[in-house]
């Protein structure tokens, strides 16, 4: 399929430049039609959960070849905070001089789990942000020989910055930290597999540039070393080496990959996954990536053309997330301007939050700077 061609899967981008997908992703004919049949099979002659059990799988390799990753090295999560509440509890009390790094103005399921680690008695490191997110050389600089683990976003939701993956992984392993990185703003959007090498945990929920907006599953990347030191804490008939034939004790035979931290999951959202996730493959996600950049690319100078000038952000710190900082714009006001002329955009801690995937096109970019160009440059 021409990438240009996507779009026409996605019917909410008639009539609408839709910049959005940071927050939610649309949904695809595919998706719809999916969760439609799921919805009919069910009221006609009953739901067969194994059905949804299959998808979840699939989807989980899907997300597997996305990431560069072995599918039995991930698990299926219900959200980034119940994953990093999965790794927050595998420490124990903290012996003198233990310490976590994390950003300090990240998003809060990447941030909260770890500040109560404070309570057992691990020093919490917060890594103010520069430009947007969070420079190597400052996480380094925190990193020290007790540091026990270091977590991050690969792309910040609010700015778009995006980190070097790995720099901070080669700091925080040179110690024997963990390094855990949330990659709800990239994974779907641009390649990550390169870097996965210098990850322990990669967490990715469904309803962004995965293209599930209804949510309800989410994928956890365990490296080797993770899957060894983690305990399943979660753990229940479907973390079993055979779920099905896992329901009742007093035998407990764990799966001996990544399966045994998944959780129970919605069948539902996993019907949805496995469509959403048939794109990326029909299309060759290298394209999808390439047809991304070039359209963050071209947002970028239609912004600065229109006087409205966003984060600045070297090249290789750039993503799909383009943010401009709001100034004296009220945000409720200025995304009412924009919704007015068909345009749906997102503010987050002081910017107006521009997201592009690859349903969008060039129209979609010359309408916003149309219409920012009539209002007042912040
Ligand atoms: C950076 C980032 N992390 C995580 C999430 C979602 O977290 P959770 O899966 O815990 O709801 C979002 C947005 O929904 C996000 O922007």
């Amino acid at each position: 399929m021409d990438i240009r061609e996507v779009r026409r899967l996605f019917p909410a981008t008639t009539g609408r430049a839709y910049f959005n997908t940071a927050a939610v992703g649309l949904a695809s004919v595919r998706v719809a039609d999916a969760y439609r049949s799921a919805i009919a099979d069910w009221e006609a002659s009953g739901f067969d959960f194994r059905i949804g059990e299959q998808a979840a799988d699939d989807a989980r390799s899907a997300v597997a070849r996305l990431i560069g990753a072995a599918a039995a090295d991930v698990a299926l999560i219900p959200s980034v905070s119940a994953a990093a509440g999965l790794v927050a509890a595998q420490f124990d009390t903290a012996e003198p001089g233990a310490n976590v790094v994390i950003g300090e103005r990240e998003y809060s399921s990447n941030h909260f789990p770890w500040r109560q680690l404070a309570g057992k008695g691990y020093d919490v490191r917060q890594v103010p942000f520069r430009g947007g997110g969070l420079d190597a050389g400052d996480v380094g600089a925190h990193i020290d020989a007790g540091t026990r683990l270091v977590a991050f976003s690969a792309v910040q939701t609010a700015t778009g910055h995006r980190c070097d993956i790995a720099a901070i992984g080669r700091s925080a392993r040179a110690v024997g930290a963990l390094v855990f990185v949330d990659g709800s703003q990239l994974v779907g959007a641009l390649p990550v597999a390169p870097e996965l090498e210098h990850v322990d945990v990669l967490v990715v929920p469904d309803h962004k540039f995965l293209l599930n907006a209804g949510r309800g599953m989410g994928y956890c990347y365990l490296s080797a070393t993770a899957q060894e030191r983690f305990t399943p804490i979660n753990a229940g008939w479907k973390a079993g080496a055979v779920p099905l034939d896992s329901f009742f004790g007093p035998e407990m035979a764990l799966s001996s990959t990544a399966s045994r931290f998944d959780n129970s999951i919605s069948w539902f959202a996993a019907i949805g996954n496995r469509a959403a996730l048939s794109l990326f493959d029909e299309l060759g996600a290298a394209a999808a990536y390439a047809r991304n950049r070039d359209l963050a690319a071209l947002l970028r100078t239609a912004l600065d053309d229109a006087g409205w000038h966003p984060v600045e952000l070297p090249a290789s710190q750039r993503s799909t997330i383009v943010s401009v900082p709001l100034g004296r714009h009220e945000p409720a006001a200025l995304l009412g301007e924009l919704a007015e002329r068909g345009i749906v955009a997102a503010a987050r801690d002081g910017n107006l939050r521009l997201a592009v995937h690859v349903y969008n096109h060039e129209d979609d970019i010359e309408r916003l700077r149309t219409a920012l160009r009539g209002v007042a440059a912040p």
